[in-house]
């Protein structure tokens, strides 16, 4: 099929809903491959099922030769490299699935990708995109009053998780400087939005207060973070892949740091007015232990991609939470769907005894 893009990591959280974006603004197919782990889920593609536009292969990234039969197979002119393992908490407990997926699966990923690109002639090699999605967190923490990150920033990740990040941002750097293979990067901040796994801090907030569960607020809860809802990061991401400079990093933010603390109030308010209880939801929070290395503050300097692509997000903060907070009130299916053994097994390991 003509103008074929291949997304990784597809029936996650942000891929999703790129996928359910692009399959909406756009008249091209998709093939979706994800391994489908625990974060990975095709009820979120439900609102596609059936759609010929859209096809999904369920498959590792670090399975070499499946991924050459699908690039000789589908013949895509982009890829956008979602898939990886992305939770800090995860990578506390557990740092090998992280090294595996985002760092090995990664260089499996460009290396089927170099391959592929190699074979094309030069109009098509020039027309062909790599995207790899990464985070802020590669840049470390900054503190109170320190500049927003820009692309220039150092990378200096803490954590397993940025850490197999960076270095998986430094092979993609290192295809573009040594085979030419054209690269973009993009670093975001914390999205929210629809279709988040419920082990991150937004949605787990969300559901613990409807269920009228504690709300482990880890530390102090002035850990800041600069969050962005995710129809904006996806509206980002198509805006790189259609004009981002080959070879550059593009800083995507939504200028809304909050504190944590802020965020879970946040929420509660909003349960307030539309879930009220005979107690405030607020009651419900508790500070625990910190998480170990715990990064204090993101924040991230969007000017680069706003001068040079025009994008900016579209909600605000405000108009963002109370959608998100609708949209889990509205989807308890969904929810009931996710909150299987696996993640009860989870919220043990990570909360019980904190
Ligand atoms: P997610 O954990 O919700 O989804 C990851 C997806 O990748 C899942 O569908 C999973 O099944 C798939 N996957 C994992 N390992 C795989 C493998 N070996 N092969 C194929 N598929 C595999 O993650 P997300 O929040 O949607 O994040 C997507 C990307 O965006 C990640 O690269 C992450 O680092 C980056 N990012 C996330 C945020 C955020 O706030 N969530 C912010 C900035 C950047
Ligand atoms: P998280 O959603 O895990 O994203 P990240 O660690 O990648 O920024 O956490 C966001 C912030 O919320 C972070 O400072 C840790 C904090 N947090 C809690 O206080 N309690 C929780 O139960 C979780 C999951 C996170």
């Amino acid at each position: 099929m003509q103008n074929l893009i291949l997304v990784t990591g597809g029936a996650g959280f942000i891929g999703s809903n790129f996928v359910l974006r692009w399959m909406k603004a756009t008249k091209q197919p998709v093939v979706n491959l994800d391994k489908l782990t625990y974060a990975g889920n095709l009820q979120n593609l439900a609102g596609i099922a059936g759609n010929e536009r859209h096809i999904f292969i369920k498959e590792d990234i670090n399975n070499a030769d499946a991924i050459k039969r699908v690039f000789a197979e589908h013949r895509p002119i982009a890829v956008l490299h979602f898939a990886a393992e992305s939770h800090v908490d995860r990578s506390i407990h557990g740092p090998a699935d992280f090294i595996e997926t985002n760092i090995n699966g990664t260089f499996t990923l460009l290396e089927e990708v170099r391959a592929y690109w190699s074979g094309l002639n030069s109009d098509e090699q020039k027309r062909f995109r790599f995207l790899h999605v990464s985070t802020d967190e590669v840049y470390g923490s900054l503190n109170p009053g320190d500049a927003a990150f820009t692309e220039e920033r150092k990378y200096s990740p803490n954590s397993p998780y940025s850490a197999s990040k960076a270095a998986s941002d430094h092979l993609v750097r290192a295809y573009l400087h040594t085979y030419g293979l054209p690269t973009l990067i993009t670093n975001c901040s914390n999205n929210y939005g629809a279709y988040q796994f419920p082990e991150k801090l937004i949605p787990l907030m969300i559901l613990n207060a409807i269920d009228g569960k504690r709300l482990p607020v880890y530390g102090d809860g002035k850990n800041v973070r600069d969050w962005l809802y995710v129809e904006d990061h996806c509206d980002a991401l198509a805006l790189v892949l259609e004009r981002g400079r080959v070879g550059e990093t593009y800083n995507i933010g939504g200028w809304n740091e909050r504190t944590n603390l802020e965020v879970v109030n946040a929420v509660c308010s909003i349960l307030d007015e539309l879930r009220p209880t005979s107690r405030p939801h607020v009651d419900l929070i508790e500070f625990v232990k910190d998480r170990p290395g715990h990064d204090r503050r993101y924040a991230i300097d969007a000017t680069k991609i706003a001068n040079e692509l025009g994008w900016k997000p579209k909600e605000t903060f405000e108009s963002g939470i109370r959608k998100t907070v609708e949209w889990y009130l509205a989807n308890e299916e969904w929810v009931k769907g996710v909150i299987t053994g696996e993640y009860h097994n989870w919220v043990s390991l990570q909360y019980v005894n904190r």
